[in-house]
Protein backbone atom coordinates (compact mmCIF):
# COMPACT_ATOMS: atom_id res chain seq x y z
CA UNK A 1 0.00 0.00 0.00
CA UNK A 2 1.37 3.70 -1.06
CA UNK A 3 -1.50 5.57 0.06
CA UNK A 4 -1.00 7.07 3.40
CA UNK A 5 -3.55 5.12 6.07
CA UNK A 6 -2.93 6.03 9.65
CA UNK A 7 -3.70 3.90 13.13
CA UNK A 8 -3.86 6.19 15.99
CA UNK A 9 -3.54 4.50 19.79
CA UNK A 10 -4.34 6.20 22.53
CA UNK A 11 -4.61 5.05 26.13
CA UNK A 12 -2.71 5.30 29.80
CA UNK A 13 0.42 4.17 30.91
CA UNK A 14 1.12 0.98 30.49
CA UNK A 15 -2.09 -0.13 28.63
CA UNK A 16 -0.19 -1.96 26.73
CA UNK A 17 -0.11 0.56 23.73
CA UNK A 18 3.83 -0.14 22.95
CA UNK A 19 3.47 -3.74 22.07
CA UNK A 20 0.17 -3.27 20.39
CA UNK A 21 1.31 -0.53 18.24
CA UNK A 22 4.37 -2.31 17.46
CA UNK A 23 2.66 -5.49 16.34
CA UNK A 24 0.41 -3.80 14.36
CA UNK A 25 2.73 -1.85 12.71
CA UNK A 26 4.77 -5.17 12.13
CA UNK A 27 1.29 -7.41 10.72
CA UNK A 28 0.67 -4.20 8.25
CA UNK A 29 4.08 -2.96 7.02
CA UNK A 30 3.06 0.61 8.61
CA UNK A 31 6.20 2.67 9.94
CA UNK A 32 5.63 3.28 13.95
CA UNK A 33 5.56 6.31 16.20
CA UNK A 34 5.63 6.30 19.95
CA UNK A 35 5.18 9.58 20.40
CA UNK A 36 5.52 9.53 24.15
CA UNK A 37 9.13 9.41 23.33
CA UNK A 38 8.57 13.16 22.28
CA UNK A 39 7.76 14.28 25.44
CA UNK A 40 9.80 12.16 27.50
CA UNK A 41 13.00 13.29 25.29
CA UNK A 42 11.71 17.25 26.30
CA UNK A 43 11.40 16.19 29.36
CA UNK A 44 14.32 14.86 29.72
CA UNK A 45 16.04 18.67 28.71
CA UNK A 46 13.93 19.60 31.32
CA UNK A 47 15.64 17.82 33.90
CA UNK A 48 19.36 19.06 32.57
CA UNK A 49 17.79 22.42 33.28
CA UNK A 50 16.67 23.75 29.35
CA UNK A 51 13.70 25.61 29.12
CA UNK A 52 11.01 22.95 27.99
CA UNK A 53 9.69 24.92 24.99
CA UNK A 54 13.10 26.07 23.73
CA UNK A 55 13.55 21.92 23.57
CA UNK A 56 10.93 20.84 21.83
CA UNK A 57 11.58 23.45 19.34
CA UNK A 58 14.61 22.27 19.19
CA UNK A 59 13.74 18.80 18.92
CA UNK A 60 15.97 16.17 16.60
CA UNK A 61 15.24 12.50 15.91
CA UNK A 62 18.63 11.44 17.23
CA UNK A 63 17.22 13.05 20.33
CA UNK A 64 14.60 10.07 20.34
CA UNK A 65 17.88 7.37 20.86
CA UNK A 66 20.43 9.37 22.76
CA UNK A 67 19.58 8.38 26.10
CA UNK A 68 17.47 6.28 28.21
CA UNK A 69 14.21 8.02 28.40
CA UNK A 70 12.16 5.16 29.86
CA UNK A 71 13.16 5.75 33.31
CA UNK A 72 10.43 6.66 35.98
CA UNK A 73 12.07 9.77 36.30
CA UNK A 74 11.86 10.82 32.87
CA UNK A 75 8.35 9.72 32.50
CA UNK A 76 7.28 12.29 35.24
CA UNK A 77 9.06 14.93 34.06
CA UNK A 78 7.57 14.28 30.18
CA UNK A 79 3.79 14.60 31.39
CA UNK A 80 5.33 17.88 33.30
CA UNK A 81 6.18 19.38 29.87
CA UNK A 82 3.35 18.00 28.43
CA UNK A 83 0.72 20.35 29.90
CA UNK A 84 2.17 23.19 28.23
CA UNK A 85 0.75 24.52 25.36
CA UNK A 86 3.21 25.73 23.23
CA UNK A 87 5.36 22.03 23.64
CA UNK A 88 2.52 20.03 22.21
CA UNK A 89 2.03 22.91 19.53
CA UNK A 90 5.92 22.67 18.38
CA UNK A 91 5.66 18.71 18.26
CA UNK A 92 2.35 19.17 15.60
CA UNK A 93 3.95 19.40 12.59
CA UNK A 94 6.43 15.97 12.77
CA UNK A 95 3.50 13.96 14.22
CA UNK A 96 1.36 14.65 11.26
CA UNK A 97 3.97 14.61 8.55
CA UNK A 98 4.86 11.14 10.34
CA UNK A 99 1.23 9.77 10.00
CA UNK A 100 0.78 11.00 6.60
CA UNK A 101 3.82 9.30 5.17
CA UNK A 102 3.34 6.77 2.04
CA UNK A 103 2.59 3.05 3.08
CA UNK A 104 0.87 3.57 6.71
CA UNK A 105 1.68 5.13 10.02
CA UNK A 106 0.65 3.85 13.39
CA UNK A 107 1.31 6.58 15.91
CA UNK A 108 0.41 5.85 19.74
CA UNK A 109 0.42 8.63 22.63
CA UNK A 110 -2.51 10.35 24.22
CA UNK A 111 -4.12 12.77 22.09
CA UNK A 112 -3.58 11.21 18.65
CA UNK A 113 -6.99 10.35 17.73
CA UNK A 114 -8.13 13.20 19.69
CA UNK A 115 -5.93 16.03 18.28
CA UNK A 116 -3.41 14.73 16.34
CA UNK A 117 -4.80 12.87 13.70
CA UNK A 118 -8.65 13.23 14.06
CA UNK A 119 -9.17 11.85 10.61
CA UNK A 120 -7.01 8.54 11.14
CA UNK A 121 -8.53 5.69 9.47
CA UNK A 122 -8.39 3.59 12.51
CA UNK A 123 -8.54 4.87 16.22
CA UNK A 124 -8.26 2.55 19.16
CA UNK A 125 -7.97 3.49 22.70
CA UNK A 126 -6.23 0.70 24.79
CA UNK A 127 -6.50 0.67 28.44
CA UNK A 128 -6.40 -1.31 31.43
CA UNK A 129 -7.12 -1.53 35.50
CA UNK A 130 -4.44 1.16 37.04
CA UNK A 131 -3.13 -1.68 39.13
CA UNK A 132 -2.58 -3.98 36.23
CA UNK A 133 -0.95 -1.23 34.69
CA UNK A 134 1.31 -0.57 37.90
CA UNK A 135 1.95 -3.92 37.68
CA UNK A 136 3.25 -4.20 34.61
CA UNK A 137 5.05 -1.22 34.34
CA UNK A 138 6.76 -2.49 37.74
CA UNK A 139 8.25 -5.70 36.29
CA UNK A 140 9.01 -4.11 33.32
CA UNK A 141 11.22 -1.61 35.49
CA UNK A 142 12.32 -4.50 37.52
CA UNK A 143 13.53 -6.78 34.69
CA UNK A 144 15.64 -3.75 34.00
CA UNK A 145 17.46 -3.37 37.03
CA UNK A 146 16.32 -0.61 38.53
CA UNK A 147 15.11 -0.66 42.03
CA UNK A 148 11.64 0.17 43.01
CA UNK A 149 8.60 -0.93 44.60
CA UNK A 150 5.01 -1.21 43.45
CA UNK A 151 3.89 1.08 45.51
CA UNK A 152 5.79 3.48 44.37
CA UNK A 153 5.09 2.77 40.59
CA UNK A 154 1.73 2.46 41.45
CA UNK A 155 1.86 6.23 42.82
CA UNK A 156 3.40 7.32 39.82
CA UNK A 157 1.26 5.89 37.47
CA UNK A 158 -1.91 7.47 39.20
CA UNK A 159 0.02 10.44 39.40
CA UNK A 160 0.75 10.65 35.63
CA UNK A 161 -3.11 9.61 34.82
CA UNK A 162 -4.39 12.71 37.11
CA UNK A 163 -1.72 14.98 35.16
CA UNK A 164 -2.40 13.52 31.68
CA UNK A 165 -6.33 13.61 32.21
CA UNK A 166 -6.98 16.67 34.03
CA UNK A 167 -4.84 18.96 31.87
CA UNK A 168 -6.46 21.83 29.38
CA UNK A 169 -4.83 21.44 26.48
CA UNK A 170 -5.26 17.41 24.24
CA UNK A 171 -6.37 15.81 27.66
CA UNK A 172 -5.94 12.20 27.32
CA UNK A 173 -9.47 10.66 26.44
CA UNK A 174 -10.65 8.43 24.03
CA UNK A 175 -12.19 10.34 20.49
CA UNK A 176 -15.59 9.75 20.33
CA UNK A 177 -15.00 7.20 17.22
CA UNK A 178 -12.50 5.10 19.26
CA UNK A 179 -12.60 1.32 19.47
CA UNK A 180 -11.71 0.38 22.86
CA UNK A 181 -9.53 -2.10 23.95
CA UNK A 182 -9.49 -2.90 27.90
CA UNK A 183 -6.61 -5.44 28.08
CA UNK A 184 -6.25 -6.00 31.73
CA UNK A 185 -7.76 -9.75 31.34
CA UNK A 186 -5.86 -10.24 28.01
CA UNK A 187 -2.11 -11.73 27.57
CA UNK A 188 -0.74 -9.64 24.79
CA UNK A 189 -1.16 -12.19 21.89
CA UNK A 190 -5.03 -11.48 22.43
CA UNK A 191 -4.51 -7.78 22.55
CA UNK A 192 -2.65 -7.61 19.75
CA UNK A 193 -5.06 -10.14 17.73
CA UNK A 194 -7.75 -7.94 19.15
CA UNK A 195 -6.48 -4.79 18.05
CA UNK A 196 -5.24 -6.54 14.60
CA UNK A 197 -8.69 -7.41 13.89
CA UNK A 198 -9.96 -3.44 14.77
CA UNK A 199 -7.54 -2.33 12.04
CA UNK A 200 -8.67 -4.87 9.54
CA UNK A 201 -12.22 -3.52 10.03
CA UNK A 202 -11.52 0.04 9.31
CA UNK A 203 -9.30 -1.08 5.83
O1 LIG B 1 5.04 4.47 28.04
P1 LIG B 1 4.05 5.22 28.89
O2 LIG B 1 2.65 4.88 28.50
O3 LIG B 1 4.34 5.10 30.35
O4 LIG B 1 4.27 6.77 28.62
P2 LIG B 1 4.60 7.50 27.26
O5 LIG B 1 3.60 7.09 26.22
O6 LIG B 1 6.04 7.34 26.94
O7 LIG B 1 4.27 9.04 27.61
C1 LIG B 1 4.99 9.75 28.60
C2 LIG B 1 4.19 11.01 28.92
O8 LIG B 1 4.19 11.85 27.76
C3 LIG B 1 2.72 10.80 29.23
O9 LIG B 1 2.49 10.58 30.61
C4 LIG B 1 2.07 12.10 28.74
O10 LIG B 1 2.11 13.10 29.72
C5 LIG B 1 2.97 12.54 27.61
N1 LIG B 1 2.38 12.30 26.29
C6 LIG B 1 1.43 13.19 25.81
O11 LIG B 1 1.06 14.12 26.50
N2 LIG B 1 0.92 13.06 24.56
C7 LIG B 1 1.30 12.04 23.78
N3 LIG B 1 0.81 11.93 22.55
C8 LIG B 1 2.23 11.08 24.25
C9 LIG B 1 2.74 11.23 25.53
Amino acid sequence: MTEPFTVAIDGPAAAGKGTISRAVADHFGFAHLDTGLLYRAVGARMLDGVDPVTAAMALQANDLQARDLRTAEVAQAASKVAVIPEVRAALIDFQRAFARRAGGAVLDGRDIGTVICPQAEAKLFVTASVEVRAQRRYQELVDKGTVTSFETVLADVKARDARDSGRVTAPMTAAQDAILIDTSELSIEQAVATAIAAVKDCH
